[in-house]
This record gives structure tokens, sequence and C-alpha cells, in this order.
């Protein structure tokens, strides 16, 4: 039976918070080492998980994240983010709905936090249950909490696609994050600058070290058109190709700096639904693609654990 559905007051969003936050740190934490096992329980109906990070802050992981999402929408793919950047959630700024609330309903006597929809996109960030300024001091526990209760009590149904924006850094907050999810893959977002590259290979080494897949490199900022057609290289050319090849890992491609892309997250309509004949829209669109094509193919080839009939 589902009740009717209503907006939390803030007593309310407190309440239900900590008494679910006590609760999650009661079960079992998640094994990492089989995040196929894991997103079965605790995503029974999402296909693939894919975290976006990068080494360095800054870099265009959120822009990459939400322009990705709407890429797979357009693709026909249902999709979903998860903001797992507790300390500074953009993800409901960049698609237009920090001020929504999400509700709560019952369903099989369960409480469930419906996720924001837009542009068909789902969603649930910090963001939308509490004021970003009371998250920033919680302790990596506490955030890695929250972060499993995005997974185990939002309702969010059948996707091909949940896409996490991951916080900025590769130290104890990242690494237990990256613990407590159960991802197919993570992609690394890097400019091509080497102090971001560095960053990078740090993060990709991160998700090595827990047995996470790095399913390839993204170059964000790699250049500006200036009017007559030729690029400027402003951070430096080709040191996303350069990592992916030292790292041996695929390199997704390159996309452009460009002013309407930062408009784009400014006014919460990314550009690939903004300006979808822009030059950056087709370069998030054809990375997109790509990724997607890349995860499916490979996920064919894992055998599958036989069937028990009993
Ligand atoms: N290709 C681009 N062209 C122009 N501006 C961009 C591009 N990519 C990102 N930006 C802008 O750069 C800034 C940083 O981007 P964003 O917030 O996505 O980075 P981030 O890696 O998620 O940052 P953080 O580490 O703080 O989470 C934003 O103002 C965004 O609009
Ligand atoms: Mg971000």
């Amino acid at each position: 039976m589902i009740f009717k559905p209503h907006f939390y007051t803030k007593n309310e969003v407190f309440c239900y918070y900590i008494c679910a936050l006590c609760l999650i740190q009661n079960t079992n934490t998640i094994n990492t080492n089989n995040p196929v096992t894991q997103t079965e329980q605790i995503l029974p109906k999402v296909k693939y998980t894919i975290a976006v990070s990068s080494g360095k802050g800054g870099v265009g992981k959120s822009t990459v994240a939400v322009n990705l999402a709407a890429a797979l929408i357009k693709e026909g793919y249902k999709t979903g983010i998860i903001d797992a950047d507790i300390y500074g959630p953009s993800i409901p700024t960049m698609l237009g709905v920090a001020d929504e609330k999400p509700k709560l309903v019952k369903i099989n006597e369960k409480n469930r936090l419906l996720p924001i929809v837009k542009y068909g996109i789902k969603m649930m960030s910090i963001g939308f249950l509490v004021d970003p300024n009371e998250a920033v001091v919680w302790r990596g526990p506490m955030a890695a909490s929250a972060l499993k209760q995005f997974m185990s009590d939002v309702e969010w149904d059948e996707l091909d696609f949940l896409l996490y924006d991951m916080p900025p850094g590769t130290g104890d907050i990242q690494l237990t994050l990256t613990q407590s999810i159960p991802l197919t893959g993570a992609v690394i977002v890097s400019t091509p600058q080497e102090i971001s590259i560095i960053d990078a290979r740090k993060g990709a080494k991160m998700f090595e070290k827990v047995n996470v897949p790095v399913l390839g490199i993204i170059e964000n900022m790699s250049y500006y058109s200036r009017q007559d057609g030729t690029k400027e290289y402003i951070f430096g050319e080709g040191g996303g190709q350069k990592l992916a090849g030292e790292l041996k890992l695929n390199f997704l491609g390159e996309i452009a700096i460009n002013t309407d892309v930062r408009i784009g997250g400014d006014e919460g309509k990314p550009i690939v639904l903004g300006k979808p004949d822009s030059q950056e829209a087709e370069q998030f669109c054809s990375i997109a693609k790509n990724l997607a094509e890349n995860v499916i193919s490979k996920a064919k080839l894992q055998p599958k654990l036989p069937v028990i009939e009993i």
C-alpha cells in the first residue's frame, strides 16, 4: 500500500536520516571483491554502476557526469545519478533542481525515498536532504553511510546506468566511499595539464587497489576552439591520451573548453540538451556511446553463474 507522499519537514528529515544511519551502520559492510553480486543485492534493478572520478578537484567531474547522463538518456538508456560528493554536492544545481525535495512513500510497509527526476534523469543528492553546511563536518564513515542509504533506501526502479559523481581526491574519504559502493567500473576525468594527470594517475591506482576496473580516461578542457577554427591548447596537449597509453587504459575521448559548457552547468541544463548541435555536446555524446558499448560488451563476455534448479 502506498501512503500519500508528502514533503519533509526539517525535523522529519533529520529523524529519518539519523534512524536510517543507525540501521545502516548495524548492517553488514559491503564486500568490495564482488561488485556484480553487490549490485544485485543492494541495487537489484540497476544493471551498471559507474563512478565518475578524478584525482584533482575542479577538472569537470560533475559537468561530465550530468552531460554523460543526459547523453545516455538520449541514447535510450534509463539513467540515474547519485551525487557522491557529500561535502560539495553540485548535481542539484547542474540539473536545475536545487529547490526540490524528494518525497517519502511507503512501499511494502517500508519507507522509500523517491528520486528527483529531470530530463528523464533520476537523481539523489545530500543537497536535497540536509543543509550542505551540516554535511561538511561529517566524518568518512558517516558520509559513506549516507551514500549507502542513497542506494538501499531510494526507489531507483529499473536503470541501465547509475553514475556516481565522486568527490575530488584520493584520500581516506574517497577510499571509504569507493569501498562502500558496488561498482561496475570507474572513469577518470582529467585535464591535459601535468598536475591534473599526476592526480588522475593516483585516482586510477586507488580503484586498482579496491579491484574496481577503470573503464577509461576522459580528457576535459582539452583545447579552446578559436573563431578561425584553430585550437588553443590552454592546459597543454595530449596529456589524457598519454596517461591512457601509460596505464593501458581506454581513452574515451576529449571535450573542449567552452563558455556554453559552463553556462549549461550554472543554468541547470547540460549542454548536451541545451545546445545539442555544439561541438562539445557531440563530444559528450560520442564518449557516452563509447562508454556504454564498452561496458555492455564487457558484461556480455563475463561468465554467468550457473542457475541451480531444485
Ligand atoms: N569543458 C568545459 N568548458 C567550460 N567550463 C567547464 C568545462 N568543464 C567544466 N567546466 C566548468 O569548470 C568548473 C568546474 O567543473 P565541475 O564542478 O564539473 O568540476 P568538478 O571536478 O566536479 O569539481 P569538484 O572537484 O569541486 O567536485 C565549473 O564551473 C564548470 O562549469
Ligand atoms: Mg564536482
